[in-house]
């Protein structure tokens, strides 16, 4: 028996219908860019080069930082963080710099949060850790090694910047032989 019940049919024509006419104008319109510039040098839109380098540069390496934090920049150059970049720890410079000028503060750790900050590098729970490059501690066994409260936190006897700095000296005053 013939059913008059096809307005399901209807439905996905008009679908079928809506999306044809989507493509036209998404690569007719939107797209025509892509399809002028597409196959210029390859297999891909030509333009998307200059997209790219049209982006504001936010990550820096560490050279800027000198100019304005001699103290900390030194420090850090010369102790076993030197390999570190500045902006993991503090965030990025084009939120804190523009022209040559400062625009915004850039985020400081302060007391428990330097403890997780340390720790996401050194916490010996990380398994995935190449171990003779990332020394890792136990806490809080590591502050009962050094007969210590388990409140200290980890920049009262390593200097953030260059974390054997103080202990380096410390050793050297009582003819402790430094770690390598
Ligand atoms: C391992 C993380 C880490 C790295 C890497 C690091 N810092 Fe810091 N920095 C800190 C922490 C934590 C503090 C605040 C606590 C302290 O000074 O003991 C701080 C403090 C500072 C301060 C003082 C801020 C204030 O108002 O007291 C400046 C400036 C600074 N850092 C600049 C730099 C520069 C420049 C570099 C790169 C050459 C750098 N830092 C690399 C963690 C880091
Ligand atoms: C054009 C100079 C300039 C450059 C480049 C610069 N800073 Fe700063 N920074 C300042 C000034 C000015 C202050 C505020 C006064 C101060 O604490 O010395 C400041 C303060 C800071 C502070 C303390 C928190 C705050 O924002 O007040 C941190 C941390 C810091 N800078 C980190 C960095 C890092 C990391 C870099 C490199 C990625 C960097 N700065 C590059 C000028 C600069
Ligand atoms: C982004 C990861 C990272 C963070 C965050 C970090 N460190 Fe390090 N730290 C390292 C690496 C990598 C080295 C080893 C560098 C090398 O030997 O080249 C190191 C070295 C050290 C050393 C020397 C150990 C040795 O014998 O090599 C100490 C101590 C240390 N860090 C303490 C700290 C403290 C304290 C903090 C927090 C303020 C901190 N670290 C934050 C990655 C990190
Ligand atoms: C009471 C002082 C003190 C505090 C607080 C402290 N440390 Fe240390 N740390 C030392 C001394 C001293 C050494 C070097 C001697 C040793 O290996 O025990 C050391 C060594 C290290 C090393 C190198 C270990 C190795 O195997 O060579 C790492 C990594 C480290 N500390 C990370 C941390 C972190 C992260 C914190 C904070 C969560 C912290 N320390 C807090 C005194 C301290």
């Amino acid at each position: 028996m013939k059913s008059n019940y096809n307005s399901h049919v209807w439905r996905v024509v008009f679908g079928l219908v809506v999306l044809l006419i989507g493509v036209i104008l998404w690569f007719g319109v939107v797209k025509n860019r892509v399809i002028t510039s597409f196959g210029q040098y390859g297999h891909y839109r030509a333009d998307a080069i200059d997209d790219e380098a049209q982006r504001e540069i936010r990550f820096m390496t560490n050279a800027p930082c000198l100019s304005c934090h001699a103290y900390e920049t030194r420090l850090h150059d010369n102790g076993r963080h030197k390999t570190i970049s500045c902006e993991f720890c503090h965030g990025v410079l084009a939120d804190h710099v523009k022209d040559n000028k400062k625009i915004g503060a850039l985020p400081v750790k302060k007391r428990e949060e330097i403890k997780v900050l340390c720790l996401r590098c050194h916490n010996k729970a990380i398994q995935a850790r190449p171990k003779d490059v990332i020394k890792t501690v136990v806490m809080p066994d590591h502050l009962r090694d050094q007969k210590v409260k388990e409140t200290h936190i980890c920049n009262q006897c390593h200097l953030v910047h260059a974390p054997f700095y103080y202990i380096d000296h410390a050793n050297r005053i009582l003819g402790i032989q430094e770690k390598n």
